[in-house]
């Protein structure tokens, strides 16, 4: 039987300090850490709402979380600077390896999927900007679940969605807390 991999989007298959370049034109040596505090405050936003059961789109928890980073770092960024921003995060550069990784592992029959706390269009834009679209069976987004990682019910939800069991699918991440919401939730995880 094949082993499905579900790889996680941001932060795993996509890079979410892609956006330094653009923010060092307009705050210099700052754009290191304002990049790393927005990205903090996003995930923290969205484990928050998904605790208190509000959820909201992913680029909601972004957005506020870019309001935030600006106003804790001191940098009044104008409206269209922000809109920029969000629009640079739909083209979000895909890490150097990831391509190669991904089809050496479907050539090996692995059944892949992405599976993001994104929503399924945004998911979808950033893998066909990346040209990593078909290296897919699937996407899965927790947008249906209306909830975030690491609630359990998204994982289970995961196994639902690519129908596969617990014990023969991975949650692949670059996220440490995702990897233990996924093991948690009875899911492999690496
Ligand atoms: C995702 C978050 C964890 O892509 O960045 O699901």
């Amino acid at each position: 039987m094949s082993v499905t991999l579900a790889f996680d989007v941001y932060g795993t298959l996509i890079d979410t300090r892609g956006v330094v370049g653009l923010l060092e034109g307009w705050m210099g040596d700052l754009a290191e850490d304002f990049s790393q505090c927005w990205r903090e405050k996003q995930l923290e936003y969205a484990f928050r709402r998904a605790l208190m059961r509000h959820y909201a789109d992913f680029s909601v928890c972004t957005r506020e979380a870019l309001d935030h980073t600006c106003l804790r770092f001191d940098q009044p960024l104008t409206d269209e600077q922000k809109n920029e921003l969000m629009a640079f995060y739909r083209k979000l550069p895909v890490y150097e390896d990831v391509p190669e990784a991904l089809r050496a592992l479907k050539l090996e029959g692995y059944r892949l999927y992405a599976f993001s706390n994104g929503s399924r269009r945004s998911v979808a834009g950033l893998l066909e900007h990346a040209g990593i679209a078909d290296c897919f069976h699937g996407i899965v987004s927790v947008e249906e679940q209306r909830s975030f990682k690491p609630d359990p019910g998204v994982y289970s939800y995961f196994l639902r969605e690519a129908k596969v069991l617990n014990h023969s699918s991975w949650l692949i991440s670059g996220n440490p807390f995702d990897v233990i919401g996924a093991i948690s939730a009875g899911m492999n995880g690496a």
